[in-house]
């Protein structure tokens, strides 16, 4: 059989099975069991597939069609233009994301004009947003935490591919337990697990089957990670320091009004992505002194 005919072959047993974008799917997959890069395989098409290269290639396509994501088979995931290690310890980091990489870079530039800028990611799975900004911002110093082990040992290992592992400090722990009062940060920010115990049932396979539950879970109303932060975070930011949250396509009113209610924040400014959907809250906490004021 010709490599051609068994990418065909494959990607129509794909399609059949209910997988999007099956040609790709069957490319990448047959890219892999002949450990050849996508260019490379157009080059072979015409060329006979060997027998064990197609044995391996038919796991692979059993493996996608039981549901697997392509990035944990694969075992990596770009983000930011950065090629990150996956697999099923970590949450595969989202193109949505980039957008809050994009607001801290916004925010970053301006304190690094003054000082080298302190950050604090919560919940970091694979790392992808605390290695992107540690690649952009030369002088920063960053802490990025996880209350998954298994997820830390990803993130470490991709800061070090990414060649950023000094400029990263690692923490286990859940929210901000693990930090001191009083340590302090000029930005907070954090994607966190926000989908409601009611929609995880209805999520695709994917995600549901094959991502961790801790990376998903927002509780009962998918809000509950918010509310804890809420209680926690000013304490730990600086004065006139930052707060960036992604949130799911729904929740950026509530999450908008968690803030304001708390005081400590200027109002809240939603951020919206490509598609008009509010993504990322990002507020500025209020002045000690000009808060007071405004209290009285
Ligand atoms: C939606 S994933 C985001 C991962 C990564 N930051 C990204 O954007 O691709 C949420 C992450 O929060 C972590 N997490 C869940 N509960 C946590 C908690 N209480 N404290 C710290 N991290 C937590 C999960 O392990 C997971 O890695």
């Amino acid at each position: 059989m010709t490599v051609l005919e068994a990418l065909n072959r494959a990607t129509g047993y794909l399609r059949d099975h209910g997988i999007d974008h099956s040609r790709l799917n069957g490319e990448l997959l047959l890219a892999r069991s002949m450990r050849l890069s996508r260019e490379g395989l157009y080059i072979r098409l015409h060329g006979k597939i060997e027998p064990e290269e197609m044995k391996t290639f038919e796991g692979l396509i059993q493996r996608r069609v039981s549901g697997e994501p392509l990035q944990y088979i694969l075992g990596h995931q770009e983000f930011w233009s950065i090629d990150l290690k996956v697999d099923p310890r970590v949450f595969i980091p989202r193109p949505e994301t980039e957008l809050l990489v994009e607001e801290s870079l916004s925010i970053l530039i301006k304190i690094s004009s003054k000082k080298i800028p302190s950050v604090l990611e919560l919940g970091t799975g694979s790392g992808a947003i605390a290695v992107s900004l540690a690649r952009e911002v030369r002088n920063i110093f960053l802490v990025a935490s996880d209350l998954s082990g298994d997820a830390l040992i990803v993130a470490r290992e991709n800061a070090r591919q990414a060649g950023v592992s000094d400029k990263i400090r690692f923490v286990g722990g859940d929210l901000l337990n693990p930090f001191h009062p009083g340590k302090t940060f000029d930005l907070i920010l954090s994607n966190p697990p926000y989908i409601s115990g009611l929609e995880i049932g209805g999520l695709a396979r994917e995600i549901k089957d094959h991502e961790p539950a801790i990376a998903l879970n927002g509780g009962k109303d998918g809000l509950e990670f918010y509310r804890k932060l809420m209680s926690q975070a000013p304490s730990y930011l600086k004065k006139e320091g930052w707060l960036l949250l992604e949130v799911g396509s729904n929740q950026a009113g509530s999450v908008s009004e968690m803030i304001e209610a708390g005081g400590h924040f200027q109002k809240p400014e939603r951020i919206k992505d490509l598609s008009g959907i509010a993504r990322v809250i990002k507020a500025q906490k209020v002045d000690s002194g000009k808060w007071r004021v405004e209290k009285k």
